[in-house]
């Protein structure tokens, strides 16, 4: 195995220095945009075509979220999507989806080519195969699916990869880009004339008025409209943390000694899932799912193998992770933050497609911002009520319900840290509660409380990313405690190992 990849995603190396300003002091717009990634700069920029002065803020830098720690293909072909979307919500639902995920694959293009964007976008086709014959009856269940959604799918197993498909749907014309020179490529055409995008600016606190206002606590934004397009929705209201689930999934990038990578957008249709991309002549394999905060096994290992299993890879240049949320009823969230004001709008949602999803995602939030009527803002709206999906509403929530008492009765796993060995974790006991240790390469300890800074529940070491993640809504930590994703925004307290 390589030891020498970059922890970091093929397309966040493309990052520019310096980041642009922080955000400091007061300023007014018409529209605060909190987040950084595909939703919020296209919705942002959708907004100032309007006419609309926008502040962009962003935590971190432009595409650090999911959007730069992606696989990177636009398309409509999502998987098995329109099979659980059409047995939970109907064919006319599945319909809607195709409709607007063709809308952004195309509005993607369009803002690409208007913009001048230098993404190396390019047209290929998509598909969803079989990679055992188990997985044969569920893709003949999506070109079903996607046949009666009106996608203009064949059913092609010609993939050029070097292992049998056992099936395939193909869907023509999709695209694959470098994500994170898309993104700022929008930043870019959002800033200016009254508009503006500020990193490393992390939004602490939210005002819902006249004006709404959001803080970082260096500086403030001033707004009518507030767009929250925080990928998981990071403020306590509306009771979002009830209704989304949160998956991880891992990826590495390998240059090969000899043969090519796919030129098509590739997922298999069962569990594992082996997704499968190229950029630039370097093979990208991303898979190996799991809940957030239920870590499993050796993920980066398990997809070098498949690599290196099938194609002569000459290096792994490349490995990252990152995590997506899924509504209990596998429809998006877009719209109005809470039923009945659109002064505060979100989207959020996105099962792992949200390229093409936010894109479309941006058009519902402009036209409602605009008073606009938008053909798919009621099917996606965050305020349906989805009855046959309440079941798995209540499998959530039961589910943190256990993980909260598990919290409390689950053992420690040593007294001292005295013996954990370097690049490992532990639970040790800490008067009535637990702390999580952490011992770096350097042999230096790192202590923090486990209880989640959210609604508290256990934190669980990820071995993989070296974090502590949340197995009840997704947030992730370091092992210095620091917030790395949400819906937390306050760090676990550190304590001191013993
Ligand atoms: C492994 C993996 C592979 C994927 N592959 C694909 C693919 O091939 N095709 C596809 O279509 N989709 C794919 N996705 C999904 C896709 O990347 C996401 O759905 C999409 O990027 C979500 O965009 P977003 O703008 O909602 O979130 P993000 O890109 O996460 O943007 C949210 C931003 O908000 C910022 N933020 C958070 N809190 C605050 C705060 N308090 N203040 C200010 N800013 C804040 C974050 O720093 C972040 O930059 C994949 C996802 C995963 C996990
Ligand atoms: S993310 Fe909700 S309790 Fe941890």
């Amino acid at each position: 195995m390589d030891t020498t990849s970059a922890q970091q995603s093929l397309w966040l190396k493309s990052l520019p220095a310096p980041a642009r300003p922080t955000l400091r002091g007061e300023h007014v717009y018409d529209v605060a945009v909190v987040g950084g990634g595909v939703a919020g700069l296209t919705a942002a920029l959708l907004l100032k075509r309007q006419g609309l002065t926008v502040a962009v803020v962003e935590a971190d830098r432009i595409g650090s979220g999911a959007s730069g720690n992606n696989t990177a293909k636009v398309t409509a072909l999502q998987s098995t999507v329109y099979s659980t979307i059409s047995s939970r919500h109907g064919e006319p639902t599945a319909k809607s989806y195709a409709d607007a995920s063709q809308a952004g694959v195309a509005l993607l293009a369009r803002l690409v080519r208007e913009e001048g964007i230098d993404c190396g976008l390019r047209h290929a086709p998509a598909f969803t195969y079989a990679f055992t014959p188990e997985e044969v009856g569920a893709v003949e269940d999506e070109l079903a699916a996607t046949r009666a959604a009106g996608l203009p799918v064949s059913a092609d197993a010609d993939l050029d990869v070097p292992f049998p498909v056992h099936a395939a749907v193909r869907l023509d014309d999709q695209i694959a880009l470098h994500p994170v020179r898309y993104l700022l490529g929008l930043a870019a055409a959002v800033d200016g004339d009254g508009s503006a995008v500020f990193e490393h600016s992390r939004v602490e606190r939210l005002h819902d008025g006249e004006p709404c206002r959001v803080d970082t606590g260096e500086g403030s934004v001033s707004a009518r409209r507030v767009v929250v397009a925080t990928h998981y929705p990071v403020f306590d209201r509306g009771l979002y943390f009830a209704r989304l689930e949160t998956t991880r999934s891992y990826c590495v990038a390998a240059t090969l000694a000899s043969g090519e990578p796919p030129t098509g957008l590739a997922i298999s249709a069962g569990s594992p899932s082996w997704s499968l991309s190229a950029y630039d002549g370097q093979l990208i394999v991303c898979g190996r799912g799991h809940s957030t905060g239920d870590p499993a096994g050796s993920p980066y290992e398990d997809l070098e193998a498949f690599a290196r299993k099938h194609w002569d890879v000459e290096a792994i240049t490349h490995r990252w992770s990152a995590q997506d949320p899924t509504s209990y009823d596998h429809l998006p969230m877009i719209g109005p933050y809470l039923p009945g004001s659109d002064r505060l709008l979100v989207a959020t949602g996105f099962m792992k497609w949200g390229l093409a999803t936010a894109t479309f995602a941006a058009t519902i939030l402009a036209d409602a911002v605009a008073g606009t009527p938008n053909p798919w803002a009621s099917v996606f709206s965050p305020h349906r009520l989805s009855l046959k999906s309440l079941p798995d509403l209540l499998r959530m929530n039961a589910s943190t319900g256990l993980d909260l008492v598990g919290a409390r009765v689950k053992p420690a796993d040593a007294s001292s840290s005295d013996d954990l060995p370097a690049g490992q974790a532990h639970v040790v006991r800490d008067g009535l509660g637990k702390m999580g240790v952490y011992r770096d390469r350097a042999g230096e300890l790192h202590g923090v409380s486990l209880r989640c800074t959210h609604l508290g529940c256990l934190v669980a070491f990820n071995a993989a990313e070296t974090t502590w993640d949340c197995p009840c809504h997704g947030s992730r930590f370091d092992v210095d405690g620091a917030v790395l994703e949400g819906p937390a925004t306050r760090p676990l307290p550190r304590r001191e190992p013993k």
